[in-house]
């Protein structure tokens, strides 16, 4: 191959590796995040009482205000700024389209750059955390019906 030819070859190499780079980093975080169907339709085996949401707020403030935020708006100290968007817990539409059994698969495996808490909360602490999520949003809400 004659040089101008390698060095045209290596442009388009470079320009190629260039792009996909640049297609890979603008892409958005993610999109929506899908959960199992079984998983979705599990029932909060914790019970719906004042002392088990008092548990829940312990350890939200323990492992989850840093980021979501005292008041669950999702403007912790740490909270993710730029392409993943914080969600917003005393949002009561997106609280009441999603089941308990959503809401704890969410903390269970976790998404970049939220941890998942399968080993680090037992099951029970991670259903309190459900618990507690719910009294967030304007009025509480309530699990949605598991879709079919
Ligand atoms: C490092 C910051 C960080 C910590 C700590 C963190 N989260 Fe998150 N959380 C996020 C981000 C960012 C998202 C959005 C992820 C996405 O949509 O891809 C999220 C999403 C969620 C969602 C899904 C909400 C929805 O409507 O889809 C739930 C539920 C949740 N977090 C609960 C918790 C709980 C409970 C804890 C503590 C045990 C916690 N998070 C700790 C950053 C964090």
């Amino acid at each position: 191959m004659r040089r101008s030819g390698r060095i045209a070859l290596f442009a388009w190499v470079l320009l190629l590796a260039g792009s996909l780079l640049f297609v890979t980093l603008r892409q958005p975080a993610a999109g929506p995040w899908r959960v199992p169907p079984e998983a979705a339709r599990r029932v909060n085996p914790e019970p719906d009482t004042a002392p088990v949401r008092a548990a829940g707020r312990e350890l939200y403030r323990e492992h989850c205000k840093r980021c979501h935020g005292e008041s669950g708006r999702g403007d912790g100290p740490d909270a993710v700024r730029g392409s993943v968007r914080m969600p917003d817990f005393t949002n009561l539409e997106r609280m009441t389209e999603q089941s308990d059994g959503e809401l704890f698969y969410k903390i269970t495996v976790g998404r970049r750059p939220m941890p998942g808490y399968r080993r680090r909360l037992t099951e029970s602490q991670r259903w309190q955390l459900v618990r507690f999520l719910r009294t967030l949003a304007a009025a509480p809400t309530q699990s949605a019906e598991p879709r079919p």
